[in-house]
C-alpha cells in the first residue's frame, strides 16, 4: 500500500462542534490546520443536537454563571471536576455571543435577544429553583445551525478539510510526544501519515456500542480506540446517559426541549408520574432521574401500548402554533418515526442511549492528561481532546441537557487556544519514527489476511446486544460480571475479524471493520469500569449498592487497555476562583 506523508502545524480529528471550534482558533492564528473527518463536516453528529446550548445569559429572567456551575456540579452527582465546571459556566455566555456574531441563526425574543428555554436540571438560586430559562436555541435544530455557522467560518479562515478520511492510529515519538495520526483515504484506500506538531481528537461519542441509541452510525469511538491502543487510559467510561425520550422502537431523539416548552410524560393510567419521582422539578429533573422513573413505570406494569414497553410524551396542549415555531423538527420526526402527529397525539418514548460522560482524560485547557511524573494529571505533549470524546471532566456521572453544545464551544475554543500557545513555544517538526505507520498497516493486513474468519456483522451485533442487556439504565451485579466476560470474549473474536471484499475504492467493509475495533475498546472500558464501581452515582445505578458512596468512590476511574487494568484518581473539588460546592444528597 503506498504511504504518503503530509505535514501540518495542527491536525484535528473530527469535524463536529468541538473540532470545528478548535480548528477555527488555529486557522485564524495563521496555522496550517487539517481537519480529518469521515463525513462531510455539516453531517457530523453535532447536526443532530436539538434543544439548545446552555449559557447564563439571563435573557428571560435572572440567571448567573454561578447557578449554572452549581446545577452542573449537582447534575454530575459531584463527580465533575469543579475547576473545569467553573470554566464551562463562566465562559458559556462569551462563546454563545461569539457564535451569534459569527451568524448563528438563534431564535429571538421581541427585543432581539436570544430566546432561551428551560431544560432539565437547570434551576435558579443555586439549585433551589424554580426552573431557569438557560438553553439558547435555534428552534429544535440548534446543532444543525451551529455546525453550518462554524463550518462556514472555517472555510473563510482557510482550514483544510480531509473529507471521507478516517483516522486510524496515533503516531508517537520515542519521548511520548504525539506527532500526528495515520489515516485512511476512503476514496482510494490509501493510508497516509498526517504529521502534526499538535493533534486534537474531537471524534465525538460511541453510542453505537449499544443496540438502541440516538447516536449516528458514525459514532464509533474512533478517538477512544486510537487513544486506548496507544496506551492512554480512558476515564469514567462506566457513565452512559440514557436520554429519556428516544422514539420507542426507532431510537431517534425527541428533544428535552419538548418538556422545556411544557410537554410532559404520562403512564398508561394517564398519570403525570414524574410528580412522584421529582416533586419540584417534575419532568425537568435531570436525565438519569427521569430515565430511571420511566424504566420503573415500565418495569412495574404501568407502561403503555400492547406490550407496555413505553410511556407517552404529551405536547398537543402546547398548540399547533407553538409546536410549529419551537419544535418543527419534532413534529416531523414523530410523524415519520412514530406515525403520530404530536399536535393531536402523544409520542411513544423510551430511555435511549445518548451520551458518554467519560472519555480521554483532559484538563480544562484541552490538554490530554495521564498519571505520570507530574502526578495524576501529567500533560501529554502535543495531544489534545475536546467534546464528547474527552473527559474534562464537567459532566461527571450525569450530564445536564444543553451542556454538550456548551462543552463543544468552550473546550473546543480552549483547546485551540492552548494549541496555539504550544505551537508558538515548540516550533519545528520532531522527526517521525521510521515505523510510524507499521501498527496501522499490520492491522489492515490482518483484516485481509488468512488468519481471520470472524464476521464484522456478527461480532458487532453480539457487542451491541451484550451492552444493551448488561449495561442498562439499572445495573445488576450478575449481569455486570457476565457482561465483562462476554465483552472480553467479543474482544478476542474482534482480533480475528475478516473482510471478504478486499477492494480499495470506497471499501465500506474495511471501514466498518476498523470502526468495530474502536467500538470494542469502548465497550471493554465501559463494562470493566462499571463492574468495578461498587456504588450508585448519576447514570450508574446498581441494584446491590443503592447509595452514592463518597467515602470510597468519590474518584475517577481510569481504564487501561493492557490487561483491562483499572486505576483511580481524585475528583477536583476545588474550583478556579469560587468556593467549593460540597457534596450533598441530590434531590430534584
Ligand atoms: O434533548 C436534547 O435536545 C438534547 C440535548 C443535549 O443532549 O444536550
Amino acid at each position: 500500500m503506498p504511504l504518503a506523508k503530509r505535514q501540518f502545524d495542527a491536525v484535528v480529528v473530527g469535524a463536529g462542534g468541538a473540532g470545528l471550534r478548535a480548528a477555527l482558533q488555529l486557522s485564524e492564528a495563521g496555522l496550517r490546520t487539517a481537519v480529518v473527518t469521515k463525513v462531510f463536516p455539516t453531517r457530523s453528529h453535532t447536526v443532530a443536537a436539538q434543544g439548545g446550548v446552555g449559557a447564563a445569559l439571563g435573557n428571560m429572567g435572572a440567571d448567573r454563571w454561578e447557578w449554572h456551575m452549581y446545577d452542573t456540579v449537582k447534575g454530575s452527582d459531584w463527580l465533575g471536576d469543579q475547576d473545569a465546571i467553573e470554566y464551562l459556566a463562566r465562559k458559556a455566555p462569551e462563546v454563545v455571543i461569539e457564535l451569534e456574531h459569527f451568524g448563528m441563526p438563534f431564535d429571538r425574543n421581541e427585543d432581539g435577544t436570544i430566546y432561551q428555554r428551560p431544560f432539565g436540571g437547570h434551576m435558579q438560586n443555586m439549585g433551589a429553583g424554580p426552573a431557569v430559562q438557560r438553553s439558547c436555541c435555534a428552534a429544535d435544530r440548534t446543532g444543525h445551525a451551529m455546525l453550518h455557522t462554524l463550518y462556514q467560518r472555517n472555510v473563510r479562515a482557510g482550514t483544510q478539510f480531509f473529507v471521507e478520511w478516517m483516522a486510524l492510529d496515533l503516531v508517537l515519538g520515542a519521548d511520548g510526544r504525539v506527532l500526528g495520526v495515520t489515516a485512511l483515504e476512503m476514496e482510494t484506500g490509501d493510508v497516509a501519515v498526517l504529521q502534526a506538531r499538535a493533534t486534537l481528537f474531537a471524534t465525538g461519542g460511541a453510542g453505537r456500542i449499544f443496540a438502541a441509541t440516538t447516536n449516528a452510525f458514525i459514532n464509533t469511538g474512533d478517538g477512544l480506540g486510537m487513544a486506548a491502543r496507544a496506551g492512554f487510559p480512558l476515564e469514567d467510561m462506566e457513565f452512559w446517559q440514557f436520554h429519556p425520550t428516544g422514539v420507542a422502537g426507532a431510537g431517534v431523539l425527541i428533544t428535552e426541549g419538548v418538556r422545556g416548552e411544557g410537554g410532559y410524560l404520562l403512564n398508561k393510567g394517564g398519570e403525570r408520574f414524574m410528580e412522584r419521582y421529582a416533586p419540584n422539578a417534575k419532568d425537568l429533573a435531570s436525565r438519569d432521574v427521569v430515565s430511571r422513573a420511566m424504566a420503573t413505570e415500565i418495569k412495574e406494569g404501568r407502561g403503555c401500548g400492547p406490550d407496555g414497553d413505553y410511556v407517552l410524551l404529551k405536547l398537543d396542549h402546547l398548540g399547533v402554533e407553538k409546536i410549529e415555531k419551537r419544535l418543527p423538527g419534532i413534529r416531523e420526526i414523530a410523524k415519520k418515526f412514530a406515525n403520530v402527529d404530536p399536535v393531536k397525539d402523544p409520542i411513544p418514548v423510551v430511555p435511549t442511549v445518548h451520551y458518554q460522560m467519560g472519555g480521554i482524560p483532559t484538563n480544562y485547557l484541552g490538554e490530554v492528561v495521564v498519571p505520570g511524573k507530574g502526578g495524576p494529571n501529567t500533560v501529554v505533549p502535543g495531544f489534545y481532546a475536546a467534546g464528547e470524546c474527552a473527559c474534562a471532566s464537567v459532566h461527571g456521572a450525569n450530564r445536564l441537557g444543553t451542556n454538550s453544545l456548551t462543552d463543544l464551544l468552550v473546550f473546543g475554543k480552549a483547546a485551540g487556544e492552548t494549541m496555539v500557545r504550544f505551537l508558538e513555544e515548540n516550533p519545528g517538526h520532531p522527526e517521525l519514527p521510521a515505523d510510524a505507520a507499521d501498527r496501522t498497516l499490520a492491522r489492515i493486513a490482518r483484516l485481509e489476511g488468512p488468519g481471520g474468519g470472524e464476521s464484522v456483522h456478527e461480532v458487532g451485533r453480539e457487542l451491541r446486544r451484550t451492552m444493551q442487556a448488561h449495561a442498562g439504565v439499572f445495573r445488576f451485579p450478575d449481569l455486570l460480571a457476565e457482561g465483562v466476560k462476554r465483552v472480553k470474549e467479543i474482544a478476542e473474536r474482534a482480533e480475528h475479524l475478516a473482510i471478504a471484499d478486499k477492494s480499495r475504492v470506497f471499501n465500506t467493509a474495511r471501514v466498518e471493520a476498523l470502526e468495530l475495533q474502536n467500538l470494542v475498546e469502548v465497550a471493554r472500558a465501559t463494562m470493566v469500569s462499571a463492574e468495578a464501581r461498587k456504588e450508585s452515582r448519576g447514570a450508574h445505578d446498581r441494584s446491590d449498592f443503592h447509595e452514592r458512596d463518597d467515602a470510597n468512590w468519590l474518584k475517577h476511574t481510569l481504564w487501561y487497555r493492557e490487561g483491562d487494568r483499572l486505576a483511580y484518581k481524585p475528583v477536583n473539588l476545588k474550583p478556579l476562583t469560587v468556593e467549593s460546592i460540597a457534596p450533598k444528597a441530590r434531590v430534584y
